[in-house]
């Protein structure tokens, strides 16, 4: 929905080659942390690249209501004040944090440690995801907190007076939780140990050894043994945030279905932890290369160069590979549609609790577009059409979900017929430019007047 509530229907339809450069915003992940942690530092952070997506900017005024003073420059210069370790004040207010999961989650964890309290609240979407998830292990420091059935928002935390540090084995693979168990050690005094079995994105330990926290990262068989020292005076940093490589998942994907395309993605992040659907396309034959391969601010980075894949074939996307394509398989499987045979993923059960249900909102929208899917607690498959056979021609529902709204447009890039969505105004969380950048690569978009 637009920020006024009324639902933006969209409309995708076949275009000539993608050509071009696309530049895509900052990542999101690495946003929300920069604002976070530059909240927690002592004095002044400055953030380069800051996406400007909603979710980002409602994790800006959260700060702000825990008393950091956060500033926007102009063209993506931001700058947090920060008030420290320990320093946060209690908000007046309701935390909105809108559409975000990793918003909320975060924020529960950084205030779990301090002796304040916070009422949090969201959209539709946010108000129905568990976060049982995120205040169960904040309740091992002795964070109270109170909300609807189910777990869910609206919810209001009460901060523990005097925390005892934690070890936690997080049992679902999830970055959100172990950032947040992470951010509530930084205000306890000892040793806060989290065990992740299979690797999440790495952005808040990475950040965090930056910021000059005392915290080690050791592989054993128990799985990633993470320890941070409590109490720690972080350091205020100069952050470069880098492009995002879950929306250059969207250019890339397009230029591969669309006949003729080639478009330059520049300066997209390529962090192991996230990379998962680049190797994934690659291995279903797409020709796409990384080029000018560097190292920024700490985190690999490339420029993606994406052409039409007239050979794309399904395959078994490997389970232990999911964590780090966690939130491109709904674009994934738009590329399964254009491909010959079946493509199999499994062991994606996440996919369920995100901004939707994500396996059901795709396989709905693919099926009315008349492509063939099957799926389960956790897997599905997606028999492709192959080139020139998607059918196209329905309506899909988007279900509040950016990513969603994102993948059937560009389902509808190469269809026979238009491909609609009811509702493209989530798109404006995490890829406020989608449409224009799309269109000057040469896509073929519109927006109905309601
Ligand atoms: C994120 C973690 C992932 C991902 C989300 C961003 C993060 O969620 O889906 O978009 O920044 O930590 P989970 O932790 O629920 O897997």
């Amino acid at each position: 929905m637009s920020s006024h509530g009324q639902p933006i229907p969209m409309t995708s339809q076949a275009c000539g080659p993608l050509t071009g450069t696309a530049e895509v915003p900052g990542d999101k992940s690495i946003s929300h942390r920069s604002l976070i942690l530059g909240a927690m530092a002592v004095g002044e952070t400055t953030i380069n690249g800051l996406l400007e997506g909603q979710d980002v900017l409602d994790t800006a005024r959260a700060m702000q209501a825990f008393g950091a003073e956060v500033t926007d420059h102009g063209g993506g210069k931001w700058s947090v004040q920060g008030v420290g370790v320990g320093g946060f004040a209690e908000p007046d207010g309701v935390i909105d944090c809108g559409n975000s999961g990793t918003g909320v989650r975060l924020i529960m964890g950084c205030m779990a440690t301090s002796p304040i309290v916070a009422t949090f609240s969201g959209d539709a979407s946010l108000n129905g995801r568990p976060m049982a998830r995120v205040t169960d292990p904040l309740a091992l420091f002795g964070t109270q907190a109170v909300g609807r059935s189910g777990g869910r928002l609206p919810m209001t935390l009460v901060g523990a007076v005097d925390p005892v540090p934690v070890r936690y084995v997080v049992p679902v693979p999830s970055a959100q939780v172990k950032s947040a168990v992470l951010l509530a050690g930084l205000n306890v005094r000892g040793q806060t140990v989290v065990i992740e079995a299979e690797a999440t994105r790495d952005h808040t330990e990475r950040m965090l050894a930056g910021f000059g926290a005392e915290i080690t990262v050791e592989d054993t068989d128990e799985g990633r043994v993470i320890t941070l020292t409590g109490q720690p005076e972080l350091r205020p940093q100069q952050i470069d945030v880098p492009r995002d490589p879950s929306s250059a998942a969207f250019p890339v994907c397009a230029a591969l279905i669309v006949p003729g395309s080639d478009v330059l993605v520049p300066g997209i992040g390529l962090n192991p932890t996230r990379a998962g659907l680049f190797t994934t396309l690659r291995e279903m034959g797409a020709d796409l290369t990384y080029e000018n391969e560097r190292t920024e601010g700490g985190e690999p980075v490339a420029d993606l160069r994406a052409r039409f894949s007239p050979d794309l074939k399904g395959i078994e996307v490997p389970p232990a590979r999911a964590a780090s394509m966690i939130d491109e398989y709904p674009v994934l499987s738009v590329v399964a549609a254009y491909a010959q045979g079946q493509t199999v993923m499994r062991g994606v059960k996440e996919l369920r609790v995100k901004e939707s249900d994500r396996i059901d909102a795709m396989a709905a929208g693919l099926r009315a577009n008349g492509i063939e899917v099957e799926d389960g607690p956790d897997w599905w498959t997606v028999t492709g059409a192959g080139h020139g056979n998607v059918k196209g021609g329905a309506t899909c529902q988007s279900h509040l979900d950016h990513r969603i709204a994102m993948s059937f447009l560009i389902l509808g890039m190469a269809a026979q017929a238009p491909v609609r969505v009811d509702d493209g105004g989530p798109i404006a969380t995490s890829f406020p430019i989608f449409e224009p950048l799309m269109e000057q690569l040469g896509a073929a978009l519109s927006r109905e007047d309601v």
